[in-house]
């Protein structure tokens, strides 16, 4: 099927993770909004995202405007949903370093409706979520849970409120009961927000009504998710998870519609490695409760693991450089040791956090995860990252639990006490050229057939490198 084809009719898509989150969304959301939408929304998260994108030959990280916003010269809609949580310093920063690059934020919309995160939700996530050492979840330390406990707490500071200097008192002032270890200064925190007011009042709409009237105009959309499935406060691994609905359904809603009228929802999967960043079950990881451990140390760094595994690299202009095909870490991929295979294969794949820095947690795609993910999101699926293994001897991956289940228990207990039963495929050579599906391996093929068999999915796309050309399009 070519990509005519499969968007053929289309007005409304969205890009969602089916995992934990760094699947590789940011490469499809740019290609899409590039080359076919009129407006790019974003509805769940904030700045505990990251994607990176490669802006006049620079590598950039965006936090929290979706990567259409380098479409804006040419009139594509930007929107930041009411179901966001805003930073406000962050959004600012990252206009002003667009603006650096002559990048134009003129169709900009942000939802009044979105919430802030103030500064006490930063401290309060900082203090309580972030270090897994204190039994914290590993949380991003960006505030993002606390801004969301205050919104379903009925105590949020909204986008609007920003001009109401009477209600943003009053609220700053209630949030004093809630956050008591701190010692809050509502005249200083409202004279720090007071700039932003005034920067914000162009791009502050009723975002909700915006997109109805986009819809009504037949504009393509393009909805862009944050974190994964897996990380849903709705359908995660609770209370391993974020604290808001990354499904397709609570992306549509924080944009203000319906995932009913999503005509072509793509959920991404890393195949056949998969990713988790921060605490929480994880059946297939390799090394298990180790890998969890070291990945929760404060301080291990891709560095640390060159260095580690006497993997020859240097650091030009502050950037690690190092040759992802070398023969050290094809050693590591292939060792019969979990651990150092799972760390083989995170710099095989470069898998450290693009907000954080921190190492990924990685393991073999779990088919049972990925079977209800297709349950919530859809069937159809985009398969990222194969590449990245090229060279590995064997892949595998997981199956069913040993208990007999091939449902997903999102109970922890369970979660952790189910060992997955895998499946075995003969490794292959670099991929990275082919374009058509019939000449990937053959073991790759039955792999991702199996996969679809059992998953009750479809994978429509295939990504085998970053580019945008190394791309299959079934
Ligand atoms: P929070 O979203 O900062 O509250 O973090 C909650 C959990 O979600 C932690 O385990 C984070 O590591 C994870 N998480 C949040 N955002 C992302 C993301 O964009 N990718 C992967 N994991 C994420």
């Amino acid at each position: 099927m070519g990509l005519d084809k499969l968007l053929k009719d289309v007005k409304t898509m969205a890009i969602v993770c089916n995992q934990w989150g760094d699947t590789g969304k940011g490469k499809f959301s740019d290609y899409f909004a590039s080359h076919w939408a009129d407006v790019t929304a974003r509805g769940t998260g904030g700045n505990n995202a990251g994607h990176t994108v490669v802006v006049n030959g620079k590598e950039k990280i965006f936090h929290l405007i979706p990567t259409g916003i380098i479409n804006d010269y040419r009139g594509q809609i930007t929107v930041l949903g009411n179901g966001m949580v805003i930073d406000l310093s962050v959004l600012f920063n990252e206009i002003d370093e667009l603006d650096l690059e002559r990048i134009t934020c003129n169709n900009l919309m942000i939802s009044k409706d979105a919430h802030i995160i103030m500064p006490y939700h930063i401290k309060r996530d900082v203090a309580k979520n972030r270090s897994q050492k204190n039994g914290g979840i590993g949380s991003t330390g960006r505030g993002i849970g606390p801004c969301y406990t205050d919104k379903i707490g009925r105590k949020g500071v909204l986008i609007g409120d920003l001009f109401d200097r009477d209600k943003l008192s009053r609220k700053i002032d209630a949030a004093k009961e809630i956050y008591l270890e701190q010692k809050i200064n509502t005249d200083e925190i409202i004279d720090s927000l007071i700039p932003f007011a005034e920067r914000i009042r162009p791009f502050a709409r009723d975002t909700v009504s915006e997109m109805h009237r986009f819809m009504r105009e037949g504009k393509k959309i393009l909805l862009e998710g944050a974190q994964g499935l897996l990380l849903s406060i709705e359908h995660g691994t609770y209370p391993y998870v974020t604290s808001s609905d990354c499904s397709l359904n609570g992306t549509a809603s924080g944009v203000g519609i319906s995932a009913r009228i999503v005509d072509l929802p793509l959920g991404v999967v890393k195949f056949p490695f998969m990713t988790r960043v921060g605490a929480g079950p994880f059946p297939t990881e390799l090394g298990g409760r180790r890998s969890e451990s070291y990945c929760a140390e404060d301080g291990h760094t891709k560095s640390d693991e060159l260095v580690m595994y006497k993997v020859p690299h240097k650091v030009i202009e502050g950037r690690i450089k190092y040759n992802r095909n070398d023969s050290r870490i094809y050693q590591m991929i292939n060792s019969s040791d979990e651990f150092t295979q799972g760390v083989g294969l995170r710099l095989a794949a470069d898998e450290y956090g693009a907000t954080t820095g921190r190492p990924r947690r990685i393991g073999w795609t779990d088919a049972v995860a990925a079977k209800y993910a297709v349950g919530i999101n859809g069937p159809f699926m985009i398969l990222t990252k194969l590449d990245s293994i090229s060279r590995a001897r064997k892949f595998k991956l997981g199956y069913s639990y040993e208990s007999g289940t091939d449902d997903f228990p999102k109970d922890e207990g369970l979660l952790r006490e189910s060992s997955p039963t895998y499946q075995s495929y003969e490794g292959y050579d670099d991929i990275s050229g082919v374009r058509s599906y019939n000449r990937l391996p053959k073991s790759l093929k039955s792999a991702i057939g199996d996969f679809e068999s059992f998953t009750d999915g479809r994978v429509v796309i295939i990504s085998v490198g970053a580019d945008r050309e190394e791309t299959i399009v079934r």
